[in-house]
């Protein structure tokens, strides 16, 4: 079928009014087949969707992430009804999500004019995702998390990817280990502190919050004029987890000086200046949401989020790259450098990293 064909088809399932006028695809994400999708109403003006191919290789349990996204999209237009969130359409058998004739997993959602930013270099805009981000906790803070479905179960559970890798290291099945004696001495290292907060999380020490799991700054919607933060969108791996990784690994991401696969080490550091535009945006919407032990935690996450992703990448590696997509041989290899040389400027920054987030906290304590 003609994708126009399939779009007009997947419309009427979603039970839409007024006929297609026009479609764009939009290439900003890269895990799913987003389109714009414009209807002449019934009235004769004119409403635009967002339709949805889910990445169904990706992502296995689509029903349970739509489950989940409706939980918590419901919960937000409950409890904020002046504010914007993402809409989901339903079928005429109630459901969100259709599955086509080729066995493809369609959702539609409005549309809500705006703007998305790929990069993340601006301080003020770096500072409004950490907004956008914080405000998704706080709206959430009185959600219980544990509802939710685990879509990927153990993702974060930093304890248990530690003792898989220190097996697979033990196994080494392609006999790659001895390529990266230095990483994994390191990772043996910090073993202990890296797996601290999924253990404290294991025993209850934090609430179970919702996490979003891809806290990028493509996944904020902007208003086109103002630059302020709209809504925080892409919710499909939304999951229960700790608050603190999801801060942890927003920062991981837009504080590092370089690409995640850059091979020359002496180019990457964390940026404390762009931690610190982050953290003022997030910890304005969260002063009075989270713990004070979820707060004074966040640097830990940040550390551990970037060892647990350096290990991620040098398992694959170990494991002869089955995971992660590389682009030549050692990608994996260079990668898990990447991260854990990272990993170890936030261990060198630590002090002035937990400095900067309790200053950020009294800042917005006393609306500065
Ligand atoms: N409801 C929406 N309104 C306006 N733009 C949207 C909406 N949903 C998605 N987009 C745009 O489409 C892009 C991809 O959507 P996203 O849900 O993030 O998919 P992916 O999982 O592929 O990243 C976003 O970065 C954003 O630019
Ligand atoms: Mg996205």
């Amino acid at each position: 079928m003609r994708l126009f064909d399939t779009l007009c088809m997947i419309g009427s399932r979603f039970q839409l009014p007024g006929t297609v006028y026009s479609f764009e695809q939009i290439t900003q994400g890269n895990i799913n087949s987003t389109y714009k999708v414009s209807y002449r109403m019934p009235d004769k003006s004119i409403k635009s969707y967002m339709f949805q191919r889910l990445n169904t290789v990706v992502f296995k349990n689509p029903r349970e992430i739509m489950k989940n996204i409706d939980n918590v999209t419901t919960y937000i237009r409950k409890n904020f009804p002046s504010e914007t969130v993402l809409h989901f359409h339903h079928t005429s058998d109630g459901d969100n999500f259709f599955f086509d004739g080729d066995g493809s997993f369609w959702r539609v959602m409005n549309y809500i004019d705006s703007i998305t930013f790929n990069v993340c270099e601006d301080l003020s805009v770096i500072a409004a995702t950490g907004e956008a981000f914080g405000h998704f906790q706080m709206q959430l803070s009185g959600f219980d998390g544990s509802v939710l479905y685990e879509t990927i179960p153990d993702f974060h559970n930093t304890r248990k990817r530690l003792d898989t890798f220190f097996s697979h290291v033990t196994e080494d099945p392609y006999s790659r280990v001895n390529d990266a004696t230095e990483e994994i001495e390191y990772i043996s290292s910090v073993r202990l502190k890296a797996g601290e907060l999924s253990d404290r999380f294991a025993k209850g020490a934090f609430p179970v919050r919702v996490t979003h799991n891809d806290t990028k700054c493509n996944n904020v919607l902007f208003d086109r004029v103002t630059k302020r933060p709209i809504a925080v969108i892409d919710l499909d791996t939304v999951m229960p987890g700790m608050s603190m990784v999801d801060f942890g690994d927003a920062v991981r991401c837009i504080a590092n000086t370089a690409d995640e696969d850059e091979p020359d080490l002496s180019r990457v550091f964390f940026d404390t200046a762009k931690f610190r535009a982050f953290c003022k945006g997030y910890i304005g919407q969260v002063k009075d949401a989270l713990t004070a032990d979820e707060i004074d935690n966040m640097v830990l996450a940040t550390f551990t989020i970037t060892v647990e992703l350096g290990m991620r990448f040098l398992d694959d590696y170990i494991m002869g790259d089955t995971y992660f997509k590389t682009d030549y041989p050692e990608h994996n290899l260079v990668r898990a450098r990447c991260q854990l040389h990272l990993a170890k400027d936030i261990q060198k920054k630590s002090d002035e990293l937990n400095f900067i987030v309790h200053d950020e906290l009294e800042k917005a304590r006393q609306g500065r």
